[in-house]
């Protein structure tokens, strides 16, 4: 008979596997609370990655040049593996993808607030590249030390790619710079418009966050919101001077004695109707991914049907299909 192993033994064995920075692998013993605060924190990951095609996916029929357009490709096909490998560190916690699409198209779990926004023009594509992901590298790279080895480890190919994102998006964005003063004005415009929904994507400030303490505690995240975006700001502000456009932002100045640029605040209750399906195009996001899935029902269906007759013949032949063979035979087939 297998040996029981008390409760308070295995809490102590998941705190000092913690303490030492190890990883808390998916079949060791984890509390239940750490077990749900990851898989809502990865779940509203994955979602973010797949509704996060949809504001650039916007421009892949428009792109102005061939080059742009495959670049665009490339980049919402690395999303959409984004979101496979964390639907799949996911399901490792015990629950199932398809229950995760679910609560997503009926408004049950959330995705990050900065994918419901318009996107104008094609300088929203490289100021995305420049500031969206740049955020989420900011958020994500400490996700890489993250104590649950699933994420931690989908987080390291995430990451590097999210980086060539980046350097995308700056790389179009001083490409315009150098065009037309309609261009120039375009990317300012861009700036303008995304530069406060960036810096939200960090969450609520740390008074606000109810959940910082907790997942810090158990070294999923590492920073609060805050230090993040302050982390996001300081590594931006000469990234603008570099490019030539102005960060909208009247408090923005350097702090000698921090050592820092000191900014002003977002506007949380903007936030707050975003993250609560008020945005822009919160309700279009949504849509798109509902008729998506819908869509792709005979793609799911036609894969489960090919998987269990693959697995009949792996299993070897059955007596009805020896039965057929030795019919098929005798008609000289
Ligand atoms: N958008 C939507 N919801 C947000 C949010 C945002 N920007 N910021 C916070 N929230 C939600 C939280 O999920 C939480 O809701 P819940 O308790 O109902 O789940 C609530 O607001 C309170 O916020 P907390 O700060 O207490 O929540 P967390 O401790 O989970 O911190 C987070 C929020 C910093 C976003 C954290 O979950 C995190 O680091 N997540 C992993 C990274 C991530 O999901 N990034 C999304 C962008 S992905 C991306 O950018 C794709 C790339 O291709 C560009």
């Amino acid at each position: 008979m297998a040996e029981t192993v008390p409760a308070q033994t295995l809490e102590d064995r998941f705190e000092a596997v913690v303490a030492a920075e190890q990883r808390i692998e998916p079949r060791d013993w984890m509390p239940d609370a750490y077990r749900a605060t990851l898989i809502r924190q990865i779940a509203q990951h994955a979602h973010s990655e797949i509704i996060g095609m949809q504001p650039e996916g916007n421009w892949l029929t428009r792109a102005p040049s061939l080059r742009r357009k495959a670049i665009l490709l490339a980049k919402a096909q690395d999303e959409a593996g984004h979101g496979l490998y964390l639907y799949a560190a996911a399901e490792t916690l015990g629950v199932d993808r398809a229950e995760l699409t679910e609560k997503l198209i009926s408004g049950r779990q959330k995705y990050s607030s900065i994918f419901n926004y318009p996107t104008l023009t094609f300088a929203d594509v490289g100021v995305i590249g420049w500031l969206v992901d740049g955020a989420a590298i900011c958020n994500q790279v400490p996700l890489c030390r993250c104590s649950y080895g699933p994420y931690a480890r989908a987080m390291v190919r995430i990451c590097k790619e999210e980086s060539f994102h980046q350097r995308q998006g700056y790389e179009l964005l001083m490409t315009l710079m150098r065009g037309t003063e309609a261009q120039r004005r375009m990317v300012q415009d861009a700036v303008d418009r995304w530069w406060w929904p960036s810096l939200m994507m960090f969450g609520p400030s740390d008074a606000d966050s109810p959940n910082t303490a907790r997942s810090m505690a158990w070294r999923i995240k590492r920073h609060s919101n805050d230090e993040l975006r302050r982390r996001f700001v300081d590594m931006t502000v000469p990234q603008a001077e570099h490019l030539g456009v102005t960060l909208p932002d009247p408090e923005l100045r350097w702090n000698e004695e921090r050592g820092g640029w000191d900014f002003g605040e977002p506007d949380w209750s903007e936030l707050t109707r975003v993250i609560h399906g008020q945005g822009p195009c919160n309700a279009q996001r949504v849509e798109r991914r509902r008729t998506a899935h819908e869509d792709g029902a005979w793609v799911r269906e036609a894969a489960v049907a090919y998987a269990a007759k693959r697995a009949a013949e792996a299993a070897g032949p059955t007596e009805a299909s020896e039965a057929t063979n030795v019919t098929e035979q005798e008609n000289g087939k």
